[in-house]
């Protein structure tokens, strides 16, 4: 796997993705706030990480990429979610992402409130509905679903975390559990959400969380140091607002070069989770081009 095919298949699942959400949002409404905080939210902006993540799985174990696709995009809308309140004043304030104004910025506190619960709801909603998969596979990836993104180990239970510390002093085991929390989560809720669309064995789906663990370790680390050191028209969000809030991360715990020797050892534990299947070299490509993402 070259760093040029990557790219094109990464390039090729992000206007994939674009499509689908387009179809699954409420249609363009200019009368109606709500389904207009929904759209801008979620459309035409991020990395698409996680919808490639659920793609990926699913094909690496030989499952059906519309069901795949669907289950992607419910994702998609969780963690677009979990951004809109995540920038809210009341948690970390912060008013521009993805290269525009924050959802509260441009809608009001009310309406992004409602369009993250919006598509919260939405999420589950497209899962159950999906045309293609068997009630069984639905049945499974609403669990994990509500289990990933929820309160107990959840990104919800991170986010939580992540407020009870700021201004706090922690340490290495703290913020484990925050990240693996709050980023984790929905990554490790990606390779699995593949795997059920691949009806994926029980060592297949232990390599799949493996992998995805500890890319969600290294992926908090390297956002973390971004917030420090990287630019912020590239990465389309404010620098700085982690200092801002008080937060203690990676960074600030070991510096940006300790951090990202940390985030390298994760990436490489995350690897070689997966490297005895036939078909891994792109999720093993991905994990270094995350590792080295500067966005
Ligand atoms: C940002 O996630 C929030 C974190 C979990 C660090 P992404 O870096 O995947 O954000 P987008 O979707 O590309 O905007
Ligand atoms: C938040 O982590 C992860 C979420 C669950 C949204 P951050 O607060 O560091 O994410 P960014 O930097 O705002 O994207
Ligand atoms: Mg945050
Ligand atoms: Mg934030
Ligand atoms: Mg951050």
């Amino acid at each position: 796997m070259t760093k040029q095919e990557l790219a094109y298949q990464m390039q090729k699942n992000a206007s994939e993705v674009e499509d689908a959400l387009q179809q699954l949002l409420p249609k363009e409404n200019a009368n109606n706030p709500l389904t207009q905080a929904m759209r801008y939210a979620t459309l035409d902006a991020g990395k698409r990480v996680r919808p490639f993540l659920v793609r990926q799985f699913a094909r690496l174990y030989g499952g059906d990429d519309r069901i795949a696709m669907r289950f992607g995009c419910a994702l998609e809308m969780i963690h677009c979610y979990s951004l809109v309140h995540d920038d809210l004043p009341c948690m970390d304030d912060d008013d521009y992402r993805r290269g525009k104004p924050s959802c509260h910025a441009a809608f009001g506190e009310a309406t992004a409130l409602l369009a993250g619960d919006a598509l919260l709801t939405l999420a589950f909603s497209v899962i159950s509905t999906d045309p293609i998969a068997t009630p069984a596979q639905k049945c499974s990836a609403v669990m994990l679903l509500a289990e990933c993104s929820g309160w107990n180990g959840g990104m919800i239970g991170g986010q939580m975390l992540d407020l009870l510390y700021e201004n706090k002093q922690t340490d290495e085991q703290i913020l484990n559990a925050i990240n693996d929390g709050k980023t984790g989560g929905l990554l490790r809720c990606a390779a699995l959400l593949g795997c059920i669309a691949a009806h994926a064995s029980e060592s297949e789906m232990r390599a799949a969380e493996g992998y995805a663990k500890n890319v969600g370790r290294a992926f908090q680390i390297i956002d973390d140091i971004l917030d420090v050191m990287g630019d912020r028209a590239t990465l389309g969000k404010p620098i700085g607002s982690d200092a801002e809030n008080n937060k203690t991360t990676f960074a600030t715990l070991y510096g940006a070069a300790g951090a990202l020797k940390l985030a390298k050892d994760y990436t490489d534990i995350a690897c070689s989770a997966i490297e005895g299947y036939d078909g891994s070299d792109l999720l093993i490509e991905y994990a270094m081009m995350l590792l080295n993402r500067k966005k």
